[in-house]
């Protein structure tokens, strides 16, 4: 672990809690709240995969809205609530340990940044939102190369910026499929695995899997 000379961190569902706007809801949408969650999560990344393949890019936050026109279709979810859920997902909360765990690590000299499929617009919104602002050192979109994750030309950009060897950035994430990708690519993968999950069969295991980021503070 010793080159590792950048952290990367993927956003939705490693930083930000993605059903953490479903979730302030629930009181409306009742107990079918987390199924919601997940299946409006699901489909945004079907969304992001398939046009990927079709060659027909529309940004992240086009493809959040039209996964969730989807989603409330598919859970009866009065269409009132619409804008209310799309505000929420702008200013979605981190999981606890996020921010100690990035002053600990900039204070160490590590190069933080984010690499994401969510727009500029959007990631600053949300790092600002939660105060997190100071922390990264760059914050890297899909937008700027077109295609979404997995494709090889995302994890690419900090590789190019940074100047450095693919495995001397540690890449995490909470999304199995971005841990196959980015560790495929040639990372230093780590699968943060909040949740006891069970990993993905696309010949790639995880470098290193950890239970939440704090754990990251341990190995590096
Ligand atoms: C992202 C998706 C994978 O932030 O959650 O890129």
């Amino acid at each position: 672990m010793k080159n590792i000379k950048a952290i990367i961190f993927d956003a939705y569902g490693t930083l930000f809690d993605v059903n953490s706007a479903a979730e302030k809801c629930k009181s409306k949408i009742g107990d079918k709240w987390e199924n919601f969650a997940n299946y409006w999560r699901k489909t945004q990344l079907e969304y992001t995969w398939l046009r990927s393949l079709m060659g027909r890019h529309k940004d992240f936050w086009q493809i959040t809205e039209d996964s969730l026109d989807k989603s409330m279709k598919a859970f009866k979810i009065d269409i009132g609530m619409k804008n209310e859920l799309l505000d929420l997902y702008k200013i979605l909360s981190p999981y606890p340990e996020v921010k100690e765990t990035l002053e600990k690590l900039k204070e160490k000299k590590y190069k933080l940044a984010i690499l994401s499929n969510g727009t500029p617009d959007l990631l600053n919104e949300l790092v600002k939102s939660n105060d997190l602002q100071n922390l990264f050192d760059d914050i890297f979109s899909i937008e700027e190369v077109k295609i979404y994750k997995p494709s090889s030309k995302v994890y690419d950009m900090p590789i190019k910026k940074y100047n450095m060897k693919k495995e001397d950035a540690a890449f995490l994430s909470a999304n199995t499929w971005d841990v196959s990708g980015g560790g495929n690519y040639g990372f230093t993968s780590f699968w943060v695995n909040r949740n006891n999950n069970i990993f993905d069969n696309l010949d790639y295991k995880p470098k290193n899997e950890i239970g939440g980021l704090n754990q990251l503070l341990d190995i590096l």
